[in-house]
């Protein structure tokens, strides 16, 4: 299925802290990357593990540690809120850099930023963009990723639009979203409804 809903009580308990107009910066910081560890997780459940043996103080145990190579793209400026969680959760990986943003008026994303890890092809790719309105910025984000070689990229979202989600569905039918919601729609200046307002204005008090 490309797009999972992720239903977890702290997923969607931490969503309406995001949502409440009486968050303010400092707070909204913190439950972004709350709700993005979690996330994160689920969007890497089918990574691939080593089964490796590690001393105990009581002996030798089995287990598994991460064996996957992961690249995690932020979409600047607000998914730079999302980065700190994925690196808390795998400090090794590697991060590139895809600056969009939506013209105000007509609400088209454009690019004016790209720094991405070599080797993408061999690499679990995690897009992260909180907001998925139109889907003209996951659009613009996969070619890049693709034209770059991308091959295994899943979307990591906090709040969906049936538009965006419909765009990077019928675009892209080999990439999985996955977002704790799909919201009723957009509105006139393709704000999602309800949503949660601006996302990087929200974040960073602009
Ligand atoms: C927001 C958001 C997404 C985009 C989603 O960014 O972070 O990147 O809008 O909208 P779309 O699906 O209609 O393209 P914005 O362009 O406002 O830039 P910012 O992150 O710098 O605030
Ligand atoms: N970007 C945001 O930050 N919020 C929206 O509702 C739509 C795009």
């Amino acid at each position: 299925m490309p797009v999972h809903l992720v239903e977890h009580p702290l997923v969607q308990d931490a969503l309406v802290t995001l949502r409440d107009v009486r968050t303010d910066p400092e707070q909204f910081r913190r439950v972004a990357t709350r709700i993005s560890v979690l996330l994160a997780a689920e969007a890497l459940r089918d990574i691939p593990t080593a089964d490796v043996t590690v001393e105990t103080p009581l002996g030798p145990a089995p287990g598994r540690t991460v064996a996957g190579n992961v690249v995690v793209v932020p979409v600047l400026r607000a998914g730079l809120g999302m980065l700190d969680a994925v690196l808390a959760l795998l400090p090794r990986a590697r991060v590139g850099h895809l600056g969009l943003q939506r013209d105000e008026r007509t609400a088209i994303a454009a690019q004016y930023y790209s720094k991405l890890p070599p080797n993408l092809g061999d690499s679990y790719v995690l897009m992260i963009d909180p907001m998925l309105a139109t889907g003209g910025s996951a659009a613009a984000g996969l070619e890049v990723l693709q034209r770059s070689g991308a091959r295994n990229i899943r979307i990591v979202c906090i709040v969906a639009a049936p538009e965006g989600v419909a765009v990077v569905t019928g675009r892209f039918p080999a990439i999985s979203i996955f977002t704790p919601v799909i919201d009723r729609g957009l509105n006139a200046q393709k704000f999602i409804l309800p949503g949660l307002g601006d996302f990087g204005d929200r974040l960073y008090g602009t």
